[in-house]
């Protein structure tokens, strides 16, 4: 029900222009951002059907429901997925459904078109998100990817080998291939959906976009190492990490959400995974010296972002959102790069994997160039050489990922080693980004991984600071420049 109510008060207020659909729904605080979003697009793209069957089924004055509300409803009843709540709203429209699913039929046949989506005028009938193909990351600590495969060729699945080139992943109908460079991830038509199916609710794939699965693949931590996933939320990297150790080792996960973490416990229960300690805990206040974490190698920082490289997520921003944007990814920018100091600092790292699931280079390559500046023992590992999209100049060690080239959501990683002692160190002219940000948490308006099903997908929602946190955070703040002071006073005084 809060599904609804919730979708139907930021239909209304996205039509009295009180913010873009993408800042009300991130505002919104709703557990699964994803979802909401999804149902929220998607009734805003159907808007004008919805309302004529809703007037020509006289639905408001049968029902006493409100405009918004009953789109919502509506929706979900007889385009989408089917309503998701029970009680009284489902009993009431169900008794309306029949007709409500004759007036759609009927606007079809009046238009002569057989699909729902062909009711839409041109412009909207396919969204980018509508192309992309269905990446499935076979779970290698429950299945084999010959057994997953041999599963689904027994259930009609039609499986066309290894793919050699990007062109390989249009596929139609049933038809399926081996991902040509992420071995564990198969592809399918942009159609098919498992959610329903016996693989995906017995934990033996995790729906994941490919971008997604780049990260804990480029970390690779072998098999009995420690390894930190700092934002972890709602779980489907850990679970890859996981899979990559074979369960042997120490996992530590933290997310400042406690919520997402409840998720994700049960996300890493239906994928088997053992090796995990997760904290809710804010990971910049995680010591790296202490005797628990301070012999972590791998780390695995997928923080906060815009989320502006996720297809569905993408909105098109007036010009007057154009500078509150830049001051959120500002913001960001600046959390990113405190979250990837702090990475830095455990004394035994050998590896740190950033990723993002933004397009904007503000998060991405300015993020890197800063904490390369201020961190001249690292250094950046040239990652993937078959992989298409690089990061840009001069960071092309790091790879980009998007629908056009990649056919996947918009994303960014890069591999951070330390450097050998006699290794000399390059100078890059870093672009300069604001510490002047106290909290330690993202801002608002980031994004993070729903913990939907749909999530899977690559997703990313956002949630508003914790308060408590943020307290926590600008105390911490005024500590350290109090500290500061002092330290300035002292090297005064010992100066003269
Ligand atoms: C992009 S999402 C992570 C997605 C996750 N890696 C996955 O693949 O499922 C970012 C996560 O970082 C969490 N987060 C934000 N600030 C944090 C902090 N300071 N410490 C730990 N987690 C934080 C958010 O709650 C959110 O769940």
């Amino acid at each position: 029900m809060a599904l609804y109510v919730k979708a139907a008060e930021i239909l209304q207020k996205a039509e009295k222009k009180q913010g873009a659909l993408k800042t009300l729904v991130y505002d919104s605080k709703f557990a699964n951002i994803k979802q909401l979003f999804a149902l929220v697009c998607e009734t805003q793209k159907f808007s004008s059907i919805l309302q004529e069957i809703i007037a020509s089924t006289k639905l408001l004055k049968l029902t006493g429901l409100k405009p918004h509300l009953a789109q919502v409803l509506v929706y979900d009843l007889i385009i989408g997925q089917g309503l998701k709540c029970g009680g009284s709203w489902k009993a009431m429209l169900m008794k309306h459904r029949s007709r409500l699913q004759a007036e759609l039929a009927r606007m079809k046949v009046k238009q002569k078109v057989s699909r729902n989506q062909d009711l839409l005028p041109a412009s909207l009938q396919q969204s980018a998100a509508d192309l992309l193909p269905r990446y499935v990351r076979v779970n290698t600590l429950k299945t084999t990817v010959e057994d997953a495969v041999d599963y689904l060729k027994r259930e009609g699945f039609l499986y066309l080998g290894q793919a050699s080139r990007l062109d390989d992943l249009n596929l139609k109908k049933k038809a399926f291939v081996q991902d040509l460079h992420l071995p564990e991830v198969l592809v399918f038509s942009p159609k098919m959906d498992f959610h329903d199916h016996f693989l995906y609710k017995a934990g033996h794939i995790i729906l994941q976009d490919k971008a997604s699965c780049l990260p804990a693949h480029i970390l690779n931590p072998p098999p009995g190492s420690v390894v930190i996933d700092a934002c972890a939320a709602p779980g489907n990297k850990t679970s890859h990490l996981a899979a990559i150790m074979n369960n042997k080792g120490q996992l530590f996960a933290f997310d400042l959400d406690a919520k997402r973490l409840a998720t994700m416990s049960t996300l890493l229960l239906r994928a088997g995974v053992t090796c995990q300690q997760l904290a809710n805990q804010d990971f910049l206040t995680v010591d790296p010296e202490s005797p628990q974490y301070k012999d972590v190698e791998y780390i695995l920082l997928d923080p906060s972002c815009s989320g502006s490289g996720m297809v569905c997520l993408r909105d098109n921003s007036s010009s007057a959102d154009v500078e509150k944007d830049q001051a959120r990814l500002a913001s960001l920018a600046s959390f990113q790069l405190r979250c990837l100091n702090h990475g830095l600092r455990f004394p035994r790292l050998k590896s740190l994997v950033y990723s993002t699931c933004s397009i904007h280079s503000q998060e991405n390559e300015d993020v890197i160039s800063a904490c390369l500046q201020q961190n001249p023992s690292f250094r950046l590992v040239p990652l993937l050489p078959q992989w298409p999209e690089r990061g840009l100049e001069p960071f092309t060690q790091c790879l980009r990922a998007s629908t056009s080239k990649t056919r996947t959501h918009g994303f960014f990683v890069a591999l951070l080693e330390k450097r050998s002692e006699s290794e000399p160190v390059d100078q890059e002219p870093a672009v300069q980004i604001s510490s002047e940000v106290t909290s330690h948490s993202p801002p608002k308006g980031e994004k993070r991984p729903a913990p939907s099903p749909e999530e899977s997908e690559a997703s990313d929602t956002e949630e508003k600071p914790e308060p408590a946190a943020e307290q926590m955070n600008d105390a911490q703040a005024k500590k350290r420049r109090k500290r500061k002071k002092k330290k300035k006073k002292k090297a005064a005084a010992s100066a003269e």
